[in-house]
């Protein structure tokens, strides 16, 4: 814990990590606001710990905590600090375009250690702590559908949406919840990270002529998150304003 110790007495506490990056922040605020203690986890102190600052300055209970979710010690030591743990939201991811034939194996590894490995490696963790109730919300992306330009991405998010829907079955037994959110196009740095050409013809592609806010993936993380949210597992809920429905331009 790099934050004071303080982990919110009794309330339900709520794991976010990437929660110093656009979405994670945004569904951290959101839990706080919901009555959640929320430990926030990333690999940038200083943007995490500004996040868990503004939290704490409206009134919400939060910490934060500087943790390579690639490091097995690091989330082990993590979990197990924890005074309580109701919810996790697996939502750190990083994401780069390179058209397929440039691809290397080495960017599918480094895309599946994040975006999958490191999904897989907290929940494993998470399910020694969370009880009956207990939930799991993992970010995929509506790229699991297929885009051009990342198939290592698209790859590593196709199988989180896997890995969601084995662990919904497996867990069970166990009263554990694990659902996914697919995002379609989120304005924040990930999305900023295209080139400008690139960026202006995605928004051209949204069916409602713009990106989602931070806000509005925040909002369905919150849903599945809830205590009162107890019989929807296994679900992967796009966020995307309509675009997985493709038709963007008609009949
Ligand atoms: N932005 C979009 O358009 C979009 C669309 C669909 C899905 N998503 C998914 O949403 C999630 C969040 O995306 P974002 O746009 O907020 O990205 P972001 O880059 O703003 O935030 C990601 C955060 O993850 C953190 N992180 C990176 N490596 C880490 C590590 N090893 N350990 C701990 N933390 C680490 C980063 O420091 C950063 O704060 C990702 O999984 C992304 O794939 C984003």
């Amino acid at each position: 814990m790099n934050d004071e110790q303080v982990q919110g007495g009794s309330l339900p506490v709520a794991v976010v990590t990437g929660a110093g990056g656009g979405i994670g922040a945004a569904v951290a605020r959101r839990l706080a606001h919901d009555g959640f203690h929320v430990c926030l986890v990333d690999i940038a102190a200083e943007q995490v710990g500004a996040v868990a600052e503004g939290i704490r300055a409206n009134g919400g209970s939060a910490q934060s905590a500087v943790v390579d979710l690639r490091d097995e010690d690091q989330v082990a030591t993590l979990v197990a600090g924890l005074q309580r743990l109701d919810a996790v939201v697996n939502n750190a991811g990083i994401f780069d375009e390179r058209a397929f034939m440039d691809l290397t194996a080495e960017d599918f590894r480094r895309h599946y250690e994040l975006n999958l490995i490191a999904v897989f490696r907290l929940s494993r963790h998470a399910v020694t702590r969370l009880k009956s109730g207990g939930k799991i919300v993992n970010i995929a992306s509506r790229a699991y559908l297929g885009a051009r330009n990342h198939a290592h991405y698209v790859a590593s998010k196709a199988a989180v949406v896997g890995l969601t829907r084995a662990m919904a079955l497996e867990l069970m037994p166990q009263g554990i919840l694990v659902n996914a959110i697919a995002p379609g196009l989120v304005d924040t740095p990930l999305l900023r990270a295209l080139t400008p050409e690139r960026r202006a013809a995605q928004l051209a592609l949204q069916p409602t002529g713009r990106a989602a806010r931070p806000e509005d993936i925040a909002n369905a993380v919150a849903f599945l998150a809830a205590p009162e949210t107890d019989f929807i597992t296994g679900q992967i809920l796009m966020v995307d304003g309509g675009k997985s429905l493709g038709g963007a331009s008609g009949i």
